[in-house]
Formats: structure tokens, C-alpha cells, sequence
């Protein structure tokens, strides 16, 4: 058993810093509808737009989460699946930037499951009437403000890597990624997964970038796989501090599972120009948080196999991370993120955190049970609409709902 998901997200630095939590599934046709820039000259127009309608956006995230699927044609209603690539075009994709577990990515990596397509790509998110101005996901602005306002880090574990592959694919072919894992025979879950613009990109000669950005070496997005938000001897120490458990008793079995201390992410987020220009921290955690892995915690009698103590231990663990977060937030003026328990609602809404920012739209995805990969009902594929509302809602957050907050 395990925690809920949620993401948290941190915001510019110089400005308020944002939490901000989601998990949610959303517009994905809206998506795909933008998805091809076409020429330079639209490009442009599009690239000039944001400044002109810079207007303080309206949709909180539980007016956004408060909404439904509404089913729509999808992108490529005549696409039939005869091969794994099929899936691109089903679902509005041109193609996606990074190389890693493609297909499986894309769940057209299992024949047997090809039959959820196209109807897995037929659905548009429709928040709530409470929700106004609701940006609609515009690929090119996106690479415009990753370029010219500041980069994504992605924090958190396999789903987040997830999020980071469809955004991948948003953001194609203005982005390519690394590293290449093509003719990799091996690699290793921790390593940084980066989106750099591409010199190839029509929209190159139209951005602005600030003083110092290297096209070769400063990120837009970049993934480090974070599952428990703190380092396994934070986490060991506070299990010690909490509970004095007896000797012999760990908190941690021999299940794998990788993590950062936060002072190792915000040194990456903090990294100055050319190396890095990162606004906004988005961090997500839940899958690991099990009594499997932490199985000083497991208890057969206990509800849920004692999930309600890890609860208790997470509400701990993650007021000891917004307050390493927020510190270092308040020394630089920067930016943390939130989660979608109610434990983490209830530590990141606190005043005593106003660069953390919890978005709670997971409800999306929570009820997109045909959104699942092909091998499990825990990580979610690219292109059903889910992953690509947390990119369009954490953007229009970002974009439109924070700069009304900031003075
Ligand atoms: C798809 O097929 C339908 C029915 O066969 C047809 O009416 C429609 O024009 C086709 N659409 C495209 C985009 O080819
Ligand atoms: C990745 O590596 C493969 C195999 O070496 C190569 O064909 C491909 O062009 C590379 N992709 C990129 C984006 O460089
Ligand atoms: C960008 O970084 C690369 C790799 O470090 C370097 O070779 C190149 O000179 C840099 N470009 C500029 C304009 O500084």
C-alpha cells in the first residue's frame, strides 16, 4: 500500500515561491491541437502574444481539478495501430525528444494492448465553470518562457520521469534531450535526464534568452529521480528522533529506491547561468512511501498494513522538507512544491511556506483508469491527456495564476 500522488512545485526565484502538487489528468486533444508550430511566422506570432495578454488568471487548482472528461475525435481518427509509432500520430504527437523506454512511454509497446487506441486519445479535460482563463497549452510559449523566464526541475520518482517524457514529446521538435539512451545497453535510474532547446529549432531566432544562456549547456527541464523527497539517513534519523524504535528494528528493507538529500536539488536548482537558469521546482512523491520499503512500519493487524503510520511519518518527513525548502527559498527568494495527501495540503498551505505552492489536480488522472502503462496501473503513459494537463495546468498556473499573487 501507498500514499496518494501529488506534486509539489516551486516558483521563480525573486518572486513568491510556489508549491505546487498535482497528479491530475487533463485536456490532452487542446493539447495536441497546438502541438504543430508550422512556420516561423506563426511562431512569431505566437511568441509575441504572451506579453500582450499578460491578464492575472482566474482558475485556483480545484476549480481546474473540479471539472470532467469530455470525449472529442481524437487527433488521427483514421490511424489505425499496425506498428508501435502508429501511436504518435494517434494521439497528436509529431514525436518526443527523449529516447528513454519509448514505446513503453507511449504504452504501444504490447500488441495485445493496441486496441485502447485511438479511444485513449478521444478525451478533453473540461474544468469546472469556477475556472476563468485557463491558458490553453501553447507548445511554442512554453519553450519561449522555459528559454527566456527560467527552466523546470522535475523532482520525484518513476511518474515524475513519466512527466518528463511527455513533456518531452509537448516540446518536440523545438527540444532534444539527454542522454541519448539508443544504443545503451545499461543505465542507471539516477542519472539527469535534461530537454535542451534544439539549435534546430525554427523558434531559435525569435527568443530572447537572458544574459549567459548557452543553448548547449543550459536545460530547460531536467529530471532527477527523487522518491522520497529526503535522503535515506534524513529519513533513518527522523524514524530514530520520532519513534525510538527498538535495536534491530529499520525502517528501510532491501527494496531499491533512490533519493537526494533537498541540499543536493536546490544546489542543482540554484545552479547560476550558463550551467542552469531554473524558475520553478515541481516535486512529486507517493509510490514509494509502502510498507514494502519502509517496512519498519509494516504491521500485518494494522489497517492497511500499517499505511496510517507511515501517513503519521510522512506528515513529519515532509514538514522536515518544506522547512529545509522554504529556508533555502528564503535566503534566495525562490520557489518549493507540494503533494496531494491531505498531509501535504495541510503543511504546504501553512503561511509559513509562501514559496510552496501544492496544486491538487490529480483528480484528472484518478479518473483515467485507461491512462495506465501497458505493464502496470501505477505509471501513467504520454499522449491519454493526463501528464500533459499537469504540464498546461502548472504552466497557466505559473504563468497566469502566480504573477497576480507576486508584488
Ligand atoms: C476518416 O474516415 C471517415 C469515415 O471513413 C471519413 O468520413 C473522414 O473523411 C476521414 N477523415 C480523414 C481526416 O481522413
Ligand atoms: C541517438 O543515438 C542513435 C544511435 O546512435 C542515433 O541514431 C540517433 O540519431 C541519436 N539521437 C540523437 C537525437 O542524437
Ligand atoms: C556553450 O557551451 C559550450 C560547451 O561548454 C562551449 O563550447 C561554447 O563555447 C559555449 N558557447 C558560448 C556562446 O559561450
Amino acid at each position: 500500500m501507498s500514499l496518494g500522488r501529488g506534486l509539489l512545485s516551486s516558483g521563480p526565484r525573486g518572486a513568491t515561491t510556489k508549491i505546487l502538487a498535482f497528479g491530475s489528468l487533463f485536456i490532452f486533444l487542446a493539447t495536441v491541437y497546438t502541438l504543430f508550430p508550422s512556420t516561423p511566422k506563426k511562431a512569431w506570432a505566437t511568441l509575441s502574444s504572451p506579453f500582450s495578454s499578460r491578464v492575472r488568471g482566474q482558475c485556483p487548482p480545484e476549480a481546474y481539478a473540479d471539472g470532467k472528461w469530455v470525449h472529442q475525435a481524437p487527433p488521427a481518427p483514421n490511424v489505425t495501430m499496425t506498428s508501435m509509432d502508429d501511436a504518435l500520430p494517434i494521439v497528436g504527437f509529431e514525436g518526443c525528444a527523449s529516447s528513454r523506454e519509448y514505446y513503453w512511454h507511449l504504452a504501444s509497446d504490447r500488441p495485445e494492448q493496441w486496441d485502447r487506441f485511438p479511444g485513449v486519445a478521444s478525451w478533453r479535460w473540461d474544468p469546472s465553470s469556477e475556472c476563468e482563463g485557463l491558458r490553453p497549452l501553447d507548445p511554442e510559449a512554453l519553450v519561449q518562457d522555459l528559454v527566456e523566464n527560467g527552466g523546470w526541475l522535475l523532482i520525484g520518482d518513476s511518474v515524475t520521469e513519466n512527466h518528463f517524457f511527455s513533456l518531452s514529446c509537448i516540446l518536440y521538435p523545438h527540444v532534444i534531450a539527454t542522454p541519448n539512451y539508443t544504443d545503451l545497453p545499461f543505465y542507471e535510474r539516477h542519472w539527469p535526464q535534461n530537454l535542451y532547446l534544439s539549435p534546430s529549432s525554427p523558434l531559435v531566432e525569435y527568443l530572447n534568452p537572458p544574459v549567459g544562456f548557452n543553448i548547449s549547456t543550459t536545460p530547460l527541464v531536467t529530471f532527477r529521480r527523487v522518491d522520497v523527497m529526503l535522503s535515506r539517513e534524513q529519513l533513518v534519523d527522523l524514524h530514530h528522533d520520532l519513534y525510538d524504535p527498538p535495536l534491530g528494528v529499520n525502517l528501510f528493507s532491501e527494496e531499491a529506491f533512490w533519493s537526494l538529500p533537498p541540499s543536493q536539488y536546490l544546489s542543482i536548482f540554484q545552479k547560476p547561468l550558463p550551467a542552469a537558469n531554473y524558475r520553478t521546482m515541481v516535486v512529486s512523491t507517493a509510490g514509494h512511501w509502502t510498507t514494502t520499503l519502509m517496512a519498519g512500519f509494516h504491521d500485518e493487524a494494522a489497517e492497511g498494513g500499517g499505511i496510517r503510520r507511515i501517513l503519521g511519518f510522512f506528515r513529519h518527513a515532509m514538514t522536515k522538507w518544506a522547512d529545509e525548502i522554504q529556508a533555502a527559498m528564503s535566503r534566495d527568494t525562490g520557489t518549493a512544491g507540494g503533494r496531494r495527501t491531505r498531509e501535504v495540503v495541510e503543511v504546504v498551505s501553512s503561511r509559513s511556506y509562501p514559496n510552496i505552492h501544492f496544486l491538487g489536480i490529480d483528480r484528472p488522472g484518478m479518473l483515467r483508469p485507461d491512462a495506465h502503462s501497458t505493464g502496470d496501473c501505477l505509471h501513467i503513459m504520454s499522449g491519454a491527456g493526463v501528464l500533459e494537463g499537469w504540464t498546461h495546468y502548472i504552466w497557466h498556473y505559473i504563468t497566469r495564476e502566480l504573477p497576480g499573487r507576486i508584488r
